[in-house]
Formats: structure tokens, sequence, C-alpha cells
């Protein structure tokens, strides 16, 4: 029997390789820091039954074009943004992600964004390195407290539910804006529900878990940021778009909201000369929400394992439009 064949657009770990290689013969983008060009991306495709992609390929009419034979795409990842869903679903192709995979890990870094940027941590260390720190002052370097503040957590799917469950520890009353109110998280965790301008009006912290969407898309903006605190501490773990950028500058540099961190930007990868890194109240991370070892390595496995289920007609654990397949998945 032939085997299907597939593509692989990034290096992955090598648990995931073996998943696919089992059932598959594969071909490699064997980068561990460049996306696959375009170009490379369009021409594997073409004879390719399968691809486990990354977020940073986009998964348009142009790549399906060029990709005649693919029936199923497998995103190492939970959003799935760089996909045009209802293009795949119109011929026919699989998409799926990888969700509740890192649910924990991503949390984690909400906070650490939330604290670092509440507690200035990377503005100490700058202010170290740059050799400015003169003496022990009762206003020097005073943040926010974290201990017994507000959370608002916009976009309390699973992820936003373990960020809130972590704000227990610090006594904290927790806000979230969902399209519903939920009874479940509500039960779960004591967090409250408010319309998003009332929470943004609360909150001492602000953490953004929102999907990409075209409702999400520039959901922040100067409106959004003159109702904040000018104390608030902004918190952007989701995607970059669903921030107005020049509008984040403007409201930091006016002081309302008071800091920010970022771990996601609107157009990836940003360079040293960003607005945002010209900013001391901006803790900034490279998009890493998701980046442990063991939580890279559970995204590649069920990346991989989806991609094989798809193309041997096994059940497939993490559809995204799982109307393409048959009834009996
Ligand atoms: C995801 O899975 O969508 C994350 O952004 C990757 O870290």
């Amino acid at each position: 029997m032939t085997r299907p064949k597939t593509y692989i657009t990034r290096r992955v770990p090598q648990d995931a390789i073996d998943i696919v290689a089992a059932a598959c013969d594969y071909d490699i983008w064997d980068s561990e820091d460049q996306p696959t060009p375009r170009d490379v991306l369009l021409h594997a495709a073409a004879n390719a039954d399968g691809v486990l992609a990354m977020l940073a390929d986009r998964i348009d009419a142009e790549f399906l074009d060029a990709a005649p034979r693919c029936r199923v795409v497998a995103n190492m990842a939970v959003g799935y943004d760089n996909a045009d869903v209802p293009a795949l679903t119109r011929r026919g192709v699989l998409l799926t992600n990888t969700p509740g995979v890192l649910t924990e890990t991503t949390a984690d870094l909400a906070w650490a964004l939330l604290m670092a940027a509440g507690r200035r941590i990377v503005e100490g260390q700058k202010l170290i390195e740059a050799g400015r720190w003169k003496s022990w002052s009762p206003m020097f370097m005073v943040g926010q407290d974290i201990y017994g503040a507000t959370l608002g957590i916009v976009g309390a799917g699973r992820i936003g539910s373990a960020v809130a469950r972590r704000a227990a520890a610090f006594n904290m009353r927790v806000l979230y804006h969902n399209r519903r109110p939920s009874a479940e998280l509500e039960a779960q965790t004591g967090a409250q529900y408010r319309p998003l301008d009332d929470l943004l009006r609360e909150a001492d912290f602000v953490v953004v878990l929102v999907p990409l969407t075209t409702e999400t898309r520039g959901m922040f903006g100067a409106r959004e940021f003159a109702l904040m605190k000018p104390t608030a501490v902004f918190v952007n773990i989701a995607r970059g778009p669903i921030v107005k950028e020049l509008d984040l500058v403007a409201a930091l540099q006016q002081g309302s909201p008071g800091a920010a961190g970022l771990d996601v930007f609107e157009n990836e990868p940003i360079g040293a000369d960003h607005p945002l890194l010209r900013l001391p109240n901006v803790t900034a991370v490279p998009h890493i929400g998701s980046a442990t070892v063991a939580t890279r390595t559970r995204m590649a496995t069920t990346a991989a394992t989806n991609l094989v289920a798809a193309l041997t007609g096994q059940p497939v654990p993490n559809p995204v439009n799982p109307e393409v397949l048959g009834n009996d998945n």
C-alpha cells in the first residue's frame, strides 16, 4: 500500500517525527528559526496528502490551489487564525489544532507577564545594567500590588479559566468577560461576569485571551485603553491584531494603562526598533506562551497524531472543521 506523503513545515521534536514516520513518508523544512519560505511551501504542497503546519504558515486559497492532493492541515497551535477555515472546508480539507495541551503553560506565562509588568522586573534589570541604581529610596521603582487586586480576564475559555484559578493564591477578585456568562467558570473560580467596559474600568490587571476573529480584530483601541485605570496593567497573550498597536503605544505614553505585558504583536516577529520597545512600561517577550520543552513536545505530537489519524482513516482527536469528515469520526 502506498504511504501518504506529508510535509512538516518546521523542525519539531523527534517524538512527533516518529509518529509521522511510522505511517507516512515525510519531507521537512528542518529549520529551528526560519519559517518555510512561501515558494518552498507551495512547491512542497503540490505532492503532499497532508501538512503539519505552524502558525506562521498562511493556509489560504493560494496554498490550497498549490495543494490539490492535500486532505489535512494539522496546525501545531491551538489558535488557527493563520488558516482560512471556510476555504479549507469548501475544498473538503480537514484542519486540526492542539487544544488542551498548552493550557497551563500559557496561563503560567500570562502570570509571568502580569507580575513582571506589575512589579517592573525587566525595567529594574535594565536600570541596573545601565548603571543607574544609585540608592534605595522610598518611591524608587514602585509598582502595583498583585495580592488582593482585581484581575479582569477578557476571553475566559480554557486558558482564561487556568489564569483565574491561579488568582485564588493571590486573594484576587476575578472578573471576566465572554460572549456569554459561564455558570461553570463562576462556580469553579468565583469569577464574576462583567460587560467589557465595566471590566476595563474595574480591573487592576486586564488579561486578553480571546481568539483572533473578524469580531475581535482591533477590539482594544484608544477608547478601551481610556476606560482603564492609570495604574492598570494590560496583558496580551492571545494574538497581536486584537490590539490596535499604535493606540496602545499612545495610551502607554499617556500613562493609562500604566504598563503592558505583551507576548504577541500585530506583525511578528517585531524588530528592535519597534515603538513599544522604547517604552519603559512595556514588558515584551517573543510569542512564547506555550514555549516549554514538555508543552511544545505535546503540541507537536498532538499535531502529528491528528495528521496521521486523518490520513489513515482513524478517529481524528482535534478537528476544527469536523463537517468535512464522514459521520463515522
Ligand atoms: C497557540 O497555540 O495558538 C499559541 O499561540 C502558540 O504558542
